[in-house]
């Protein structure tokens, strides 16, 4: 007989304390075109079982040493995936029972007659590919589901979401959980998708040791634990149930870990399969592909960034009053940002915006942008057009929308008086509003061709003085706590020492 999935003959493994039944069972199975291994007792097979696989195994249940039980059990304890047909006299149907239970698939009463056996296990085989094939085919859409997410998805945090729910279905899971350690573009993040359990992720990730769990998963790719092999990994916390599985595979690539993949049993005792933990390693190394290809992505937006940004930087080095101007925008808004309790990737934006803000000046004449005597009405209304010009420029680069609106509104004023749009208050968007006031004090503090740059007092009354009209009062609140505070660095001089060295 042929397995269909591995075109290898149905293996069966023979268990029988009496020599003439084994001999009569590998004669007869071996006829009907199986791959026949026999043993003699429980100890015997469960060394078979350690080595090769059987899709069969059809063991007598009273033997020496190791019963059938005793064997079906460690069998199961220690994930090996065979399945078990009993041969047992009347005195032990009970016990059959019993072994039905812990997932046997059959029993066959002794004395038996050999087409009988025969029918059972044929029988048993059918119903194993059935098994399988129907598995493979539920794991195979499941997996379809999630490519087709990854490519049309382009929330990472939803196709995660969607793999510890194909993950949690497919391995029948209580817990899973994913647990990503921080690296340069992953954040430290614990995702926990549980059935009806009460706890928390904190209260999980607390009973295990997870840097031990990620010093041996980095070493072994896997671990699939039962019972007290568990306590191998325990942390400092308890949980209020026992885990009786414990499977887990690695995230990342050889020379690059991300984290943990990590499923758990707590309602039933059945180990994890190797078929499932073989699938799980499929789910992380989707998982750690989501990861690869936001890291590129993540490269090469770094790259077009410094690009543009470099940009920004040739053209106001070409007058030497502009030198570094965006570079102390950006410091003086990532500290204001900081300041104004935004979180941390509001404060990158702004920040990013600082740098690029003025990028719309490519498109100006440039005698225009170093006149000394002030501009013409002609030429502001060119200039004017800048924080536009930069919005176009960075508009196809999706990665850059956060940012954009602050870009375009940088010279709104608080009470409507600005351009492009003539934005007022709290319309004009936060980042813009930080943005005005940072330019300013640039400006301010910066020596300008037609005047040097102004005194700490002169700044402090000009930003209160324009509070309401030019800037967001709030802001210049925080501004003038940071200079009493002297928490704002007066950037000018560093830049132009760098400048004169050249
Ligand atoms: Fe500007």
């Amino acid at each position: 007989m042929q397995s269909d999935q591995t075109k290898q003959p149905v293996s069966i493994l023979v268990v029988d304390d009496e020599s003439s039944i084994r001999e009569l069972l590998r004669e007869y199975l071996s006829i009907e075109g199986y791959r026949v291994d026999t043993a003699e007792d429980g100890n015997d097979a469960y060394a078979y079982l350690r080595k090769s696989y059987y899709d069969i195994v059809l063991t007598d249940l009273e033997m020496p040493g190791m019963n059938g039980i005793e064997l079906l059990e460690k069998a199961n304890t220690e994930g090996l995936n065979h399945k078990f047909i009993i041969l047992t006299g009347f005195g032990t149907v009970e016990t059959a029972i019993m072994a039905l239970k812990l997932g046997a698939l059959d029993y066959i009463l002794k004395p038996f007659k050999l087409e009988e056996l025969g029918f059972i296990v044929k029988k048993a085989v059918y119903r194993r590919r059935l098994e399988e094939e129907n598995i493979q085919l539920r794991e195979a859409l499941s997996l379809y589901q999630i490519s087709e997410a990854m490519i049309l998805n382009n929330n990472i945090r939803a196709v995660l979401d969607l793999i510890l729910e194909k993950a949690m279905h497919e391995l029948d899971a209580d817990i899973v959980m994913l647990t990503l350690k921080e690296t340069i573009s992953t954040p430290v993040i614990t995702r926990v998708m549980k059935s009806s359990l009460d706890i928390t992720a904190g209260e999980l990730e607390s009973a295990l040791d997870k840097e031990k769990v990620f010093k041996r998963l980095q070493a072994e790719r896997y671990m699939n634990l039962t019972g007290t092999q568990i306590d191998q990994i325990r942390g400092q916390g308890t949980i209020s149930f026992d885990i009786h599985s414990y499977l887990s595979v690695a995230i990342g690539l050889m020379d690059r870990f991300y984290g943990a993949l990590c499923a758990f049993r707590v309602k039933s005792e059945m180990p994890f399969t190797d078929a499932q933990r073989k699938l799980t390693t499929i789910f992380g190394e989707r998982i750690t592909t989501l990861l690869e290809v936001k890291r590129s992505d993540e490269g090469l937006q770094h790259a077009i960034i410094e690009s543009i940004e470099s940009l920004v930087k040739a053209l106001e080095a070409k007058d030497g009053f502009t030198r570094g101007h965006s570079e102390r925008v950006s410091v003086y808004a990532h500290i204001l940002a900081q300041r104004l309790g935004l979180d941390g990737k509001s404060v990158l934006n702004v920040t990013q915006a600082g740098r690029l803000h003025d990028i719309g000046k490519i498109g100006i004449r440039y005698d225009a942008l170093t006149k000394k005597d002030g501009l013409d009405r002609e030429e502001y209304e060119q200039f004017k057009l800048h924080p536009g010009i930069g919005a176009n420029i960075l508009r196809p680069m999706s990665f850059l929308a956060d940012i954009i609106p602050m870009i375009l509104h940088h010279h709104e004023r608080y009470d409507g008086k600005g351009y492009p749009d003539g934005l007022a208050g709290e319309s004009i968007p936060l980042g813009a509003r930080i943005l005005a006031i940072c330019d300013s004090f640039d400006v301010m503090t910066s020596d300008r061709p037609y005047r040097s740059s102004l005194p700490k007092e002169k700044v402090i009354s000009e930003l209160r003085s324009n509070s309401g009209t030019q800037f967001a009062p709030g802001l210049v609140d925080t501004m003038l706590l940071l200079l009493e505070g002297g928490e704002i660095p007066l950037l000018k001089d560093a830049f132009m020492k760098g400048h004169e060295k050249d």
